[in-house]
């Protein structure tokens, strides 16, 4: 699937499961756009699967007039092919959950289930900071943990979990991630260094065309993005929180079509 298949007009559902909330809107495909306001929910405590699986109902519900629309679903774990196969910052119980029968089931409709920083990183190649660039495009989201989608010439390689690289004996989004920035009251600069280290161990891995970062903390990104010094270019996701949504719908969007 590439982005520009994702653009072929229409619209979709998209939804975009957190640890803290749970968001959804329909999505303008043509545009990369939301078509009308997106509907927050905070996410059930425990997020078992049955929970959060009706809460997803409830909310695809919620626009009835989208129906009969694809819906893609966000989810910030490893998910191959509908099932989820992680659980670092969520409920254990997702560990091996065929999410996408679980959430089809629950709101009567077929469900897609994506990685959230796939998701993220496939609209911001189809509508945001990396339209267009071809060759190796990689996305970072810096939040409670460090998501990743790797794009080679618009295709999605999925579940590259570049957050969990091992540094310095450490897993790397348990250091470089945002909520660490918070837990460790550090300052931008301090925080800096280690998304230095981090995005210097990635460009040497990988040897990416761009990279792009997102996460809420990117709309702050001119307090620690002029403190990296890389060779890749490195610039802040355009579509921020609205990213996972909307590339959600994209792909369920792409996969309802080549399903046909
Ligand atoms: C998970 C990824 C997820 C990222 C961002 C990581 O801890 O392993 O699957 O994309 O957090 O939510």
């Amino acid at each position: 699937m590439s982005p520009g298949a994702a653009t072929g007009g229409g619209s979709a559902l998209g939804v975009d499961v957190g640890g803290s909330g749970i968001k959804a809107a329909p999505v303008d495909l043509a545009a990369g756009a939301f078509a009308a306001e997106r509907v927050r929910v905070e996410t059930p405590q425990p997020s078992t699967p049955a929970a959060v699986a009706a809460v997803v109902a409830d909310l695809l519900a919620r626009f009835p007039e989208h129906a009969d629309v694809p819906v893609g679903v966000t989810f910030p774990a490893v998910v191959q092919h509908g099932i989820t196969r992680t659980a670092a910052n969520v409920d254990r119980s997702w560990i091996g959950t065929d999410a996408e029968t679980l959430f089809s089931e629950a709101a009567g409709r077929p469900v897609v289930v994506v990685n959230d920083a796939d998701a993220a990183g496939y609209a911001e190649t189809a509508f945001g900071a990396a339209k267009g660039v071809r060759g190796v495009v990689l996305v970072t989201t810096l939040g409670t943990g460090i998501g990743s989608a790797l794009v080679v010439d618009g295709t999605l390689v999925p579940n590259t979990e570049l957050g969990h690289l091992e540094i310095g004996g450490h897993d790397a989004e348990k250091k470089a991630a945002d909520s660490a920035r918070e837990r460790d009251d550090l300052s931008w600069a301090h925080w800096a260094k280690r998304l230095q280290r981090y995005y210097s161990h990635v460009e040497d891995l990988l040897w990416p065309d761009l990279i792009v970062v997102g996460g809420g903390v990117s709309k702050k990104h001119e307090k620690f993005l002029p403190l990296l010094d890389l060779r890749t270019p490195i610039v802040p996701a355009q579509l921020r929180n609205d990213a996972g949504i909307i590339g959600a719908a994209c792909l369920a969007a792409a996969a309802a079509r080549s399903a046909r």
